[in-house]
């Protein structure tokens, strides 16, 4: 009987993806990163906001942060596989098990990952939208705002669905001090401000953080970085704000600004410089490392885009998602032979599934260049050979 009750209690261990104390991976900078996503705020409107005046006292604000693209989804689905694939609708979409993310970096590490949405309805829910408990009618959980379900890779596979839980499960797992390594957040669409206003999504966000602040609030150096999917306009930069807070920070940067330019790729290159990742080929090459990180890791690889004063990035370029069919394309292999912020080169299982293809050509050159699909679209090369 005792045994029957470890093994349960193991098995729901790794169902919930918690970490033991022994299990963490320490980074160089961090051990634990948490973001968490608003909705469709222009930088210009959020960065005078009370709540977040607040909040900036106790971190880093971000000043030229920008999103990918509008509408929402192409944001998420950005911000754990490097790219967005044409996307340019909120729509129900899938993608192919050969389509790799995040996950797959943080496991090869042996590094504990979790998303956790907000009402949503069952752990690993792959429909549309739930029931509606904040009596929202069907909009407080939305598929649009995980990516996580979009990708067979994740979602072939129970164990890795399984990480996906509600915002119950988060607090659980925040009292028992065993909140995962990696965490996307995700609030439901009133906490959000979706079908709010600023006000009320940064004054959710101001009481949320507070315990994630307070002193001891976890044993490791957590990093958090609360962030905009997007901004409200589409005529203007798609400026958001994102704000780093948490134990991670070192004191004397606390209240100040950095005025790198970044995207949702950031996180993606920040993740690989602090814990050594590989990488995954794509755009999450190049993009700009999280300064304060950079600057501790010795990444010297941040600069401006050349082509930034072309940018603009509300509209997205052709791919397999785009709603348009005649600018549908198939999905770009990643390119083989890149070396990451982390110091790597591909994740060798993503090298070995796209070498086999022959013809493959490549938008991903690690230059930091921002697409768009406006005067900035991908430019294709053929990169012969295998990983560096
Ligand atoms: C989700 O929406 C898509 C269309 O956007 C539809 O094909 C699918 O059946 C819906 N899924 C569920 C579980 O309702
Ligand atoms: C919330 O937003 C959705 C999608 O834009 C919309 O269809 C719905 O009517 C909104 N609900 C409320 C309560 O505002
Ligand atoms: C970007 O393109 C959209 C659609 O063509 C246009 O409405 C918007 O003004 C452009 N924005 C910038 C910053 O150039
Ligand atoms: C990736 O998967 C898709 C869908 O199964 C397939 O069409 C494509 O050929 C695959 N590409 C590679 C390089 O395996």
């Amino acid at each position: 009987m005792q045994r029957l009750v470890i093994g349960l209690l193991g098995w729901a261990c790794i169902a919930l993806g918690l970490v033991s104390a022994q299990g963490v991976v320490p980074g160089k900078v961090f051990d634990r990163f948490i973001t968490i996503w608003l909705e469709n705020r222009d930088y210009a409107d959020v960065s005078i906001d009370n709540s977040i005046a607040d909040l900036k006292r106790h971190g880093i604000l971000l000043t030229r942060y920008y999103a990918q693209t509008h509408p929402s989804q192409p944001n998420y689905l950005a911000a754990i596989a490097g790219e967005y694939f044409g996307l340019n609708h909120d729509d129900w979409v899938r993608l192919p098990e050969n389509v790799t993310t995040l996950v797959d970096l943080l496991e090869d590490k042996g590094i504990s990952w979790a998303g956790f949405f907000e009402d949503i309805p069952s752990p690993g829910y792959m429909g549309n939208h739930s029931d509606g408990s904040t009596g929202t009618d069907g909009w407080d959980y939305v598929r649009k705002h995980n990516p996580f379900v979009t990708y067979d890779s994740i979602t072939n596979n129970g164990e890795r669905l399984l990480r996906l839980d509600s915002f119950n499960v988060f607090q659980r797992a925040f009292a028992a001090k065993e909140v995962p390594q990696y965490v996307f957040m995700t609030p439901n669409m009133m906490n959000d401000g979706h079908n709010t206003t600023l006000d009320f999504a940064t004054k959710w966000s101001h009481k949320f953080l507070q315990p994630l602040l307070a002193d001891k609030a976890f044993d490791e150096r957590t990093l958090i970085a609360l962030t905009y999917d997007e901004s409200e306009s589409y005529d203007k930069p798609n400026h958001i704000v994102t704000l780093l807070l948490g134990s991670a920070i070192p004191p004397a940067l606390k209240g100040t600004k950095d005025n790198t330019l970044y995207t949702h790729y950031s996180m993606l290159s920040t993740l690989q410089a602090n814990w050594g990742l590989h990488n995954l080929g794509r755009y999450d090459v190049g993009a700009n490392v999280f300064k304060f990180v950079a600057d501790r890791v010795g990444y010297t690889g941040n600069k401006d885009p050349e082509n930034l004063l072309a940018i603009n990035n509300s509209v997205s370029y052709p791919g397999l998602l785009n709603d348009d069919p005649s600018v549908r394309l198939p999905i770009p292999a990643p390119n083989l032979k890149l070396v990451g912020a982390g110091g790597l080169g591909i994740l060798p299982a993503i090298a070995a599934t796209w070498s086999k293809d022959e013809t493959r050509q490549t938008p991903y050159d690690g230059s930091g260049r921002v697409c768009d699909g406006e005067r900035n679209p991908p430019i294709y090369n053929k990169v012969a050979g295998g990983p560096p």
